[in-house]
């Protein structure tokens, strides 16, 4: 039996603005976070959570590390890593993750 799919379009619930494979690599990209931040940005241990923090907040201390102009042990130079439209979309991805009620 052939069976046929309709062209399904699967559209990311995540953001408005970014395009589905723009998606797909931010979660790629933020998976890098989690070993340290946690599961969805969702510490449990000693690293802080990201999960919730306003975008713009992740957005500056991303880019204060980049620049060494927040200090830290390990942070200034993971964000050297990553570019200024990588940092925007983590920052995004982060904000709409909702903290635990
Ligand atoms: C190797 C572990 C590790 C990884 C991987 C890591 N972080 Fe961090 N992060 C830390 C630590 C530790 C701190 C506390 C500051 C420091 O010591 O550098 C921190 C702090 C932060 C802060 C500041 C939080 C606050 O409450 O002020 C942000 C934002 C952040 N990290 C974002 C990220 C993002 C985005 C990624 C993925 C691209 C990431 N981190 C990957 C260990 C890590």
């Amino acid at each position: 039996m052939l069976v046929k799919f309709s062209g399904l379009l699967l559209l990311s619930a995540l953001s408005g603005f970014v395009t589905a494979e723009e998606t797909a690599n931010i979660e790629i990209i933020a998976f890098n976070c989690f070993t340290c931040h946690g599961e969805e940005g969702r510490s449990q241990g000693a690293t802080p959570s990201l999960q919730g923090l306003p975008g713009k907040y992740v957005q500056q201390a991303m880019n204060d590390y980049k620049a060494d102009l927040r200090p830290g042990t390990i942070m200034p130079r993971i964000a050297k890593a990553y570019n200024a439209t990588e940092i925007q979309a983590l920052a995004d991805y982060f904000a709409q993750l909702k903290q635990p009620q």
